[in-house]
């Protein structure tokens, strides 16, 4: 449990309730946390899912781990407690968004339970829709892919606590969606995000 450091510090409750600002602005938020080792297909497929909410009027927007790395994030490692203060960071990002009525798409390796777990429960206790969406392609394929040329980089030594490699991912047990990506073409992982969003009534049936 992340302590708080500051004192005297009062919540503000404001004027516009979340029920008054999605019915005002028509929208509803909710967030699709996408896990999965690296290479795996996670950022890829939320970019796409992103472009086809947004095409379809939907306000959605993409949380990613190497661009939140470069800036909000940008002082933390893969340490176990680095990761674990990214992912913190992330759920209550993710939490700001969802609540301000955007359907937000985190892509973060994200291997350990408990902080997933944390973030489930910080949007949970306030009323908002978390879905854990597994993107689960096999160690093999994702290093047969090395897009960032990593894989071979911490198989040589080079990179030390590489997820998967000598670094653990503890694959979800309770995710609302899995994907196997590895034999499932992009549109049709989307076409399968696209519907569970519709299914759970966060954005309209086509
Ligand atoms: S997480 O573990 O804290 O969730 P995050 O998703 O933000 O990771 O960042 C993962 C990305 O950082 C990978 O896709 C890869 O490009 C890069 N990276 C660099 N070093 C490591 C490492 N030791 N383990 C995993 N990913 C790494």
């Amino acid at each position: 449990m992340t302590q708080v450091k500051a004192t005297n510090i009062h919540w503000h409750e404001g004027d516009i309730s979340r029920d008054e600002r999605w019915k005002a602005l028509g929208c509803q938020g909710a967030t699709l946390w996408f896990t999965g080792l690296s290479g795996s297909g996670k950022s890829t497929i939320a970019s796409a899912l992103e472009q086809a909410l947004v095409n379809e009027g939907v306000n959605a927007y993409r949380l990613d781990g190497d661009n939140v790395r470069h800036g909000l994030n940008k002082n933390l490692g893969f340490s176990a407690d680095d990761r674990a203060e990214n992912i913190r960071r992330i759920g209550e990002v993710a939490k700001l968004f969802t609540d301000a009525g955007v359907v937000t798409l985190t892509s973060f390796i994200s291997p350990y339970r408990s902080d997933r777990d944390l973030c489930r429960e910080m949007h949970e206790s306030a009323g908002l829709k978390f879905y854990e969406v597994f993107v689960d392609t096999p160690l093999d394929v994702c290093e047969g892919r090395d897009p960032k040329g990593l894989y071979k980089k911490a198989r040589a030594g080079e990179i030390k606590g590489f997820t998967g490699i000598d670094d653990p991912y503890e694959a979800p047990e309770k995710a609302e969606l899995v994907i196997k990506n590895a034999d499932m073409p992009l549109d049709e992982c989307v076409r399968l995000c696209v519907d569970f969003l519709a299914q759970q009534g966060v954005i309209k049936k086509a």
